[in-house]
C-alpha cells in the first residue's frame, strides 16, 4: 500500500476524542508534514516582509538622513524586488499547501463518513433523520474545511506576523515598540467573551440547519402524500416556519460578528492613532531617525493587523469545533459488526430452521414477538398470514440479523443464529421487502444489484422471466438499459416489485423470503409468478408473507399471527379444520369471489 493510500485508509475513528483540539489535530494525520511547511512558508513571507521595511529604514536614513550609503542603488532597488518574490512565492506555496491539507482531510472525512454511514445498524437508521445526516455529512464537513484551509493556517500566519514584527519593532526602539502592544490585552478578553457568544448561536444554527433539510428532504420523498392530501399549503406555513427560525439564529449569529468587528476595529484604531502619536512626536524631537518612522509606520500595521485577525479568527475557529463534534457524534455510533461469528461453513446452509421460544422487541419492555417456536426443513415453504402490525416482518427480519432476537433461539442447520457472521447469512438470505426500493440506475444494474459480479444476460433474463417482467421490460425501447426513476421510465408499484423479485431471485439464495411481495400485483400476474416460482423454490426454503389464502395454499406450514403470537400453524387443510382465525379468513376471501364471479355471470 502506498503511502498516500495508507492516509486515505487511517481509521478515522482514532480521530475521536472530547477535547476537539485534540480531536482536529486527530484529523490532520498524514498531513501534519504539509501543513507546517504551510505554515513554515508563512513566516518566510511575513518575515520578507519585515526585513522589507528594514531595507527602506536603511534606504530612507542613508540617502536622506545623516549616514551616508554603502550600498548602491541599484542593489537596493533588486533587493526590494526580491524581497516582494519571496513574500509572494512563499504566501503562494502556504496557500497551496494548506489547500491540500484541508481538502484532503476532508475528502478523507467524507469518504469515511460514507462508508461508516454503511455500515450503521438498522436500528440507528430508523432513528434519525436522512437530513439531519446530509447536513452533517456537507454543510458540518464543509466548516471543517474551512477550519483548515482558511482559519487554522490564517492562526498560524496571524500569531508569526505578530512575533516577527513584534520583534522587529523591539530592535528599532523598546520603548515604541510597549507603546504598540497597550490594546493587547483588550483584545484577548474581547475574543474570548465572544469566541463563547459566538459558539453557542453556531451550534444553534447549526441544529436549525439540520432541521431545515430534513423537512425539505421529508417533504420531497413525500412529494405524493403531499398533493394527495392537498397539503401544499400546510408543509409551505411550515416551512416558512422552520425557515424563519434559521433566519433568527442567522441574524442573531450575524448580531454577534457585527458586534465583534466594531468594537476591535476601534480597539485597533486607537492603538494606531497611538503608535503614530508617539512615534512622530520622538521622530521630531530627534529619538529616532526619520527612517525608523517610517519603518514603524509600516511594521505597526503589521502588528495591529495580526491583532484584529486574531480576535476574528478565534472566533471563526469556534465554528470548525461545533462542526467537528457534530461531524464526531455519528462516527461515535458503533458499526453493525458484518463479519464476526465463530461459524464459517463454507457452502450455503441446507436451510433447516428451527425457532424455539424467540421473543423480540425493538424498545426494552414493548414485546413485539413473543414465544415464537417452529420447525421447517430445508426446501420447504413456509406462510405467515396475520393482520398488520401483528409482526410478520420483524420476524422474517431476525434471519438476516437486520436484528438479534432478545431471547429464545433460532437455530439454523442446527446452529445458533447469532454464530453466523451477517455478512454470511445476507449473502445466502434473500428478501424481497414490503416496500421494495430502486435505485436510479438502469434496470440491469437494479437487478444485478445483490450479485457483485458480471452476470450474463441469459442469467438477468431468467430472473426476470421468473419474477414475471421480462415482457415488461422487453417493451421499453432500450430494454434492460432503460433507467430507472428521475431520468428514465417510472414503473408501477406492482412492475417494481416483479424487478425486485428478479433482483433477489438472480442472488440465487438458499432461504427466500418474499415480505408481501406480491401485493401490488393483480392475480393474473401474482399466479404467474407463482408459477414460475414453484420451480425456483424447489431447493430453498422459503417464507411467504401474503394476505390472500390463493397464495399461500401451498406452503408446507402456515403460521397465523395475531399480536405477535403464532395464535395457529398447520397445513392449510387442517387449519381449514379448526375453528379459527384461518377459516374465517378463508370464509371471508371465497365468499368475495365467489360473488364476484356471480356478477360476472350475470353481468355477461
Ligand atoms: P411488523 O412490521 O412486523 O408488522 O410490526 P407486520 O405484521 O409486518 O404488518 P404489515 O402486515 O406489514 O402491516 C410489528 C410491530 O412492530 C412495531 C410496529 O409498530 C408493530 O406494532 N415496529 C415495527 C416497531 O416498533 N419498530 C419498527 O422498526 C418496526
Ligand atoms: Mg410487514
Amino acid at each position: 500500500m502506498s503511502i498516500a493510500q495508507a492516509v486515505l485508509n487511517y481509521d478515522l475513528k482514532n480521530a475521536i476524542s472530547n477535547n476537539r483540539f485534540v480531536g482536529l489535530w486527530r484529523l490532520m494525520r498524514g498531513f501534519r508534514l504539509k501543513y507546517f511547511g504551510a505554515v513554515v512558508s508563512v513566516g518566510i513571507s511575513a518575515g520578507a516582509k519585515m526585513v522589507t521595511y528594514m531595507l527602506l529604514r536603511y534606504f530612507v536614513d542613508s540617502y536622506f538622513g545623516e549616514s551616508s550609503p554603502t550600498v548602491g542603488l541599484p542593489l537596493i532597488a533588486l533587493g526590494f524586488v526580491g524581497l516582494a518574490l519571496i513574500e509572494g512565492g512563499f504566501s503562494f506555496l502556504s496557500g497551496r499547501w494548506a489547500a491540500q491539507t484541508s481538502e484532503g482531510t476532508t475528502r478523507r472525512l467524507r469518504n469515511y463518513i460514507y462508508d461508516h454511514i454503511q455500515h450503521l445498524s438498522f436500528k440507528y437508521h430508523s432513528g434519525t433523520s436522512t437530513g439531519e445526516l446530509i447536513q452533517r455529512s456537507t454543510s458540518d464537513v464543509d466548516a471543517i474545511r474551512r477550519f483548515f484551509g482558511d482559519q487554522a493556517i490564517g492562526f498560524g500566519r496571524v500569531v508569526l506576523l505578530f512575533v516577527i514584527n513584534f520583534g522587529a519593532l523591539l530592535r528599532l526602539n523598546v520603548q515604541l515598540a510597549l507603546v504598540s502592544v497597550v490594546a493587547i490585552p483588550v483584545v484577548v478578553l474581547a475574543s474570548a467573551f465572544f469566541f463563547r457568544k459566538i459558539t453557542k448561536a453556531y451550534e444553534q444554527f447549526q441544529e436549525q440547519d439540520a432541521v431545515l433539510s430534513t423537512t425539505l428532504q421529508e417533504n420531497l420523498s413525500g412529494v405524493r402524500v403531499v398533493k394527495a392530501f392537498a397539503r401544499q399549503q400546510y408543509e409551505i406555513d411550515k416551512f416558512e416556519k422552520d425557515n424563519f427560525e434559521k433566519f433568527k439564529r442567522g441574524k442573531r449569529l450575524l448580531l454577534m460578528h457585527s458586534m465583534f468587528w466594531p468594537v476591535s476595529d476601534v480597539i485597533c484604531g486607537l492603538q494606531i492613532l497611538l503608535g503614530y502619536y508617539v512615534g512622530a512626536t520622538m521622530a521630531m524631537r530627534g529619538e529616532i531617525t526619520v527612517g525608523t518612522f517610517l519603518a514603524y509606520m509600516g511594521l505597526i500595521v503589521w502588528i495591529i493587523f495580526p491583532m484584529r485577525n486574531l480576535g476574528r479568527l478565534i472566533v471563526q475557529i469556534s465554528t470548525g469545533m461545533v462542526s467537528y463534534n457534530r461531524v464526531m457524534d455519528i462516527l461515535r455510533e458503533n458499526r453493525e459488526d458484518l463479519d464476526s461469528g465463530d461459524v464459517h461453513p463454507a457452502g450455503p446452509p441446507r436451510g433447516e430452521l428451527i425457532f424455539q421460544n424467540v421473543s423480540f422487541e425493538y424498545e426494552p419492555g414493548k414485546k413485539v414477538l413473543e414465544d415464537i417456536s417452529f420447525e421447517c426443513q430445508p426446501g420447504q415453504v413456509i406462510a405467515l398470514l396475520g393482520s398488520t402490525g401483528s409482526g410478520k416482518t420483524s420476524l422474517v427480519n431476525l434471519l438476516p440479523r437486520f436484528y438479534d432476537y432478545t431471547s429464545g433461539q433460532i437455530l439454523l442447520d442446527g446452529v445458533e443464529l447469532k454464530r453466523y457472521p451477517r455478512r454470511y447469512l445476507r449473502r445466502h438470505i434473500g428478501i424481497v421487502e414490503q416496500e421494495p426500493f430502486l435505485f436510479s440506475r438502469s434496470i440491469r444494474e437494479n437487478i444485478t444489484y445483490g450479485v457483485g459480479r458480471e452476470v450474463p444476460q441469459e442469467e438477468v433474463e431468467a430472473a426476470a422471466k421468473a419474477a414475471a417482467i421480462h415482457d415488461v421490460i422487453q417493451s421499453f425501447p432500450q430494454g434492460y438499459h432503460t433507467l430507472v426513476g428521475e431520468k428514465g421510465v417510472t414503473l408501477s408499484g406492482g412492475q417494481k416489485q416483479r424487478v425486485a423479485i428478479a433482483r433477489t431471485l438472480l442472488k440465487n439464495p438458499r432461504i427466500l423470503i418474499l415480505d408481501d411481495s406480491t401485493s401490488s400485483v393483480d392475480t393474473e400476474t401474482e399466479a404467474e409468478i407463482r408459477q414460475a416460482l414453484q420451480n425456483l423454490m424447489k431447493d430453498r426454503t422459503t417464507f411467504i408473507i401474503a394476505h390472500r389464502i390463493q397464495s399461500i395454499m401451498i406452503a408446507d406450514l402456515i403460521l397465523v399471527m395475531d399480536g405477535g403470537h403464532i395464535v395457529q400453524c398447520g397445513r392449510h387443510e387442517d387449519l381449514l379444520e379448526q375453528d379459527g382465525i384461518y377459516r374465517k379468513i378463508y370464509n371471508i376471501q371465497t365468499r368475495i369471489e365467489e360473488e364476484l364471479n356471480k356478477e360476472i355471470a350475470s353481468a355477461g
